[in-house]
């Protein structure tokens, strides 16, 4: 291998890490395609890196699509499991209470907050799913990092 080579793997690497093209998992099934992250980010800053991709921070817009992704994350259909504990998904208040989709803009119709969920702090306005406890969501201050799935 040249010496060119060896300066020049890394710096290719970067660039494709920057652009959100490394560090995710592609689960790909008949209805997504799912990309995992293998790295924990904000919530705006996941949005941005599944935007930087062509895709979005995941919806659980309705119950048949939760049920996917339990089978998929579970159940053990997508042959891995999710990292960590907590995984962002795009849920976020656009004022307190008002829980919407970020790619879309939608009010949350279906959701499956855990008991006692979401706090209605003010300054807890972002949702995750507890990878832990069958996915349940909950809600946490946007800033914290966590792990992400995004979706196309
Ligand atoms: C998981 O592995 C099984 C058996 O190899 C395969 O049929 C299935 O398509 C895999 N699932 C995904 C999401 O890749
Ligand atoms: C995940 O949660 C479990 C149970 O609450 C805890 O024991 C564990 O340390 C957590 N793991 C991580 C990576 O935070
Ligand atoms: C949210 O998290 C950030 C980063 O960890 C921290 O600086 C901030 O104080 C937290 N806000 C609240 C209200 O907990």
């Amino acid at each position: 291998m040249s010496r060119l080579c060896f300066l020049l793997v890394p710096f290719v690497g970067a660039i494709i890490s920057v652009y959100g093209q490394g560090g995710f998992t592609p689960i790909n099934t008949d209805q997504f395609a799912l990309a995992v992250s293998d790295f924990e980010l904000p919530w705006a800053d996941a949005v941005a890196a599944c935007t930087a991709r062509g895709q979005s921070l995941l919806s659980v817009d309705s119950a048949g699509k939760d049920r996917v992704l339990v089978d998929l994350f579970v159940n053990g259909g997508a042959n891995m499991t999710l990292p960590g504990n907590n995984s962002w998904i795009g849920a976020t208040e656009s004022r307190e209470g008002a829980w919407i989709w970020q790619s879309s803009n939608e009010p949350l119709y279906y959701t499956r907050w855990m008991v006692g969920q979401p706090d209605d702090i003010s300054s807890i306005n972002c949702a995750y799913q507890a990878v832990q406890a069958l996915l349940y969501w909950r809600d946490a201050n946007c800033s914290a990092p966590m792990y992400f799935i995004c979706e196309s």
